[in-house]
């Protein structure tokens, strides 16, 4: 169970968070909208502290940290209980498919190698990659590469999985197939926050929407409540303006 309250971020006067607030059940998936320069990738920094909150309070289960009391010993165990999927995959270019996700399980879980290789396996299996496994980065398409990114993140069995737009980076026919892995990852119950723009996605797959606008949650409401009945003006009027840019390119 995450739950934010009243979380703060600000750069220097640019006030980017202005008191930001939700919870994530266990098992949930959490879709975040809004437009461009809203706080949304701020915010998913904030929670895996990658950024630190100028204000608030973040709990992950049984943890809990106030922004103005973050030790060093809770800067580890927030990036271990947290995955991260970022736009651009961040992938290890000298290692395999493979070796970048057993990687993980050796550094972080202390497995031997023949046994991470083992679990790596399995995982790229799950997100339908078996037999590229002995591919470098370059030798794999944007959507293979955010394939085996979203297994990195799963095999260290986070309490959550943060999504940074995992598809905003990809030529559009990929798009589906990252799309795919991440709707059977959600079907097994894991935990996962995801900033999209793929709004249909985000009605499909998520349990909750969360619509952000200059640093505010606008509206929160069940994936089907907040499409059917978005109840804010600005909601409306950015559901409005994706309906029509679709319809466009229809
Ligand atoms: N490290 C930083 N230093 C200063 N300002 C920052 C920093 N990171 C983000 N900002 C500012 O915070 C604001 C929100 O940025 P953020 O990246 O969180 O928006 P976003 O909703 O993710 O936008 P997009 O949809 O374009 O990705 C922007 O005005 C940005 O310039
Ligand atoms: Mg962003």
């Amino acid at each position: 169970m995450i739950e934010i309250n009243n979380l703060h971020k600000h750069f220097k006067g640019n006030y980017v968070l202005k008191g930001v607030g939700f919870e994530v059940g266990k098992g949930e998936t959490v879709a975040i909208i809004g437009p461009s320069g809203s706080g949304k990738s701020t915010l998913l920094r904030c929670i895996n502290l990658l950024e630190t909150p100028s204000d608030g309070e973040i709990k992950l289960d049984e943890l809990t940290i106030h922004a103005h009391h973050i030790t060093k010993e809770m800067l580890l165990k927030v990036r271990r209980s947290t995955g991260m999927v970022f736009q651009n995959y961040n992938l290890f270019a000298n290692k395999t498919a493979i070796e970048n996700i057993a990687e993980a399980l050796i550094t972080v879980k202390k497995k031997t190698r023949s046994d991470a290789m083992a679990e790596a396996e399995v995982l790229l299996n799950k997100v339908g990659l078996q037999n590229r496994a002995k591919h470098y980065p370059s030798g794999l398409s944007g959507g293979e590469q955010q394939r085996v990114a979203i297994a990195r993140a799963l095999a260290l069995n986070p309490k959550v999985i943060l999504f940074d737009e995992p598809t905003s980076a990809l030529d559009p026919e990929l798009v589906q197939e990252v799309l795919q892995v991440i709707r059977k990852v959600a079907k097994e119950h894991v935990t996962m926050i995801i900033v999209t723009h793929e709004l249909e996605f985000a009605r499909d797959v998520a349990d909750k929407v969360i619509f952000m606008d200059d640093g505010r949650i606008i509206e929160q409401n069940s994936a089907v409540e907040f499409f059917k009945n978005p109840k804010e003006e600005r909601t409306k009027k950015f559901l409005e303006k994706f309906t029509q840019q679709s319809m466009y390119y229809i």
